[in-house]
């Protein structure tokens, strides 16, 4: 990716960005111009990300902390959204909850009601709300050749391959959220919106409790990576960037998945 500051004068909005992929892609758009609006329900996540942006770039951010999975607060986010900018160019719908860290109930047959609803709520509503109320002015933008782009951050476990009961329900809310890539795709692409998903393998972030959860899974899995190595938010971030760019422009509806080679070389339970 070149220099070319291709984001300026335009809005990206993301939500979850107070950690991982969140902050890590609001550091990356902001190299490239834009005005940042930073969603989180953990404010002292987004003050720290915009404390570590402002120390490198310059960028108009906005602090909105809110859980996506209440429509109210998605509503009130618009507008106070709205109120500070004109557009909002790049949508990105980041934030997700794992579920639980135990693996018994990790299986979905013995979730509870409240974590189903939880992970369910977060991870597809959230996401749906947020596609739902923002696109309306998305689509009115004079950008062109594309007037605003969608990006979903959804989860090999949401793939073919990603059935796991370490993981339970968490796989069914990001295969939801890989289907609505593509439907959304179809549904917007008259507007000229493109709506693509990045589709992480594993990565080390705080989603995790830890380290060992992963190795334990890895074991589990008998995972081999032909990259052999867990990723890193920078890569996520250089996949967003390359989605936000001119460069992608004619791609939509697609779920690009950014795992090392996991998904080719994964072995059934
Ligand atoms: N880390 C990985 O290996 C991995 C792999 C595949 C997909 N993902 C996905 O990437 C996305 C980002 O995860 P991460 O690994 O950076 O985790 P993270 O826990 O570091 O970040 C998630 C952020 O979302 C926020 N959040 C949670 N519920 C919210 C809500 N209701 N409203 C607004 N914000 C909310 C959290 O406070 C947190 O700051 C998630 O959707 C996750 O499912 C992560």
């Amino acid at each position: 990716m070149n220099n070319e500051k291709f984001l300026e004068n335009r809005t990206v909005l993301i939500t979850g960005a107070g950690s991982g992929f969140g902050r890590e892609m609001a550091k990356g758009f902001a190299q490239k111009g834009a005005d940042l609006v930073l969603n989180d329900i953990n404010l002292k996540g987004i003050e720290e990300t915009r404390e570590i942006i402002l120390k490198s770039v310059k960028s108009d951010i906005l602090l909105v902390k809110a859980d996506i999975s209440k429509v109210d607060e998605v509503k009130e986010m618009s507008k106070q959204t709205f109120s500070r900018f004109d557009n909002v160019f790049i949508l990105v719908n980041n934030a997700g909850v794992r579920g639980v860290g135990k693996r018994a109930s990790s299986f979905s047959l013995s979730a509870k009601e409240t974590e189903y609803d939880r992970i369910m709520d977060v991870n597809l509503k959230g996401a749906w709300n947020m596609t739902k109320i923002f696109h309306k002015k998305m689509k009115n933008q004079s950008y062109r050749p594309i007037a605003g782009k969608i990006i979903n951050i959804t989860s090999c476990a949401g793939t073919e391959c990603g059935a796991n009961p370490l993981i339970g329900i968490y796989s069914v809310s990001k295969a939801g959220l890989i289907m609505f890539t593509k439907l959304w795709a179809l549904e917007l692409g008259a507007n000229n919106i493109t709506v693509n998903a990045i589709c992480p393998g594993i990565f080390f972030t705080p989603i995790y409790e830890s380290r060992e959860f992963i190795k334990e899974w890895i074991k589990l899995r008998k995972v081999s990576l032909p990259i052999d190595r867990v990723g890193e938010t920078t890569d996520v971030a250089g996949v967003a960037l390359f989605l936000a760019s001119p460069a992608a422009d004619y791609i939509t509806g697609h779920n690009l998945i950014l795992d090392g080679g996991m998904t080719c070389s994964i072995n059934k339970l």
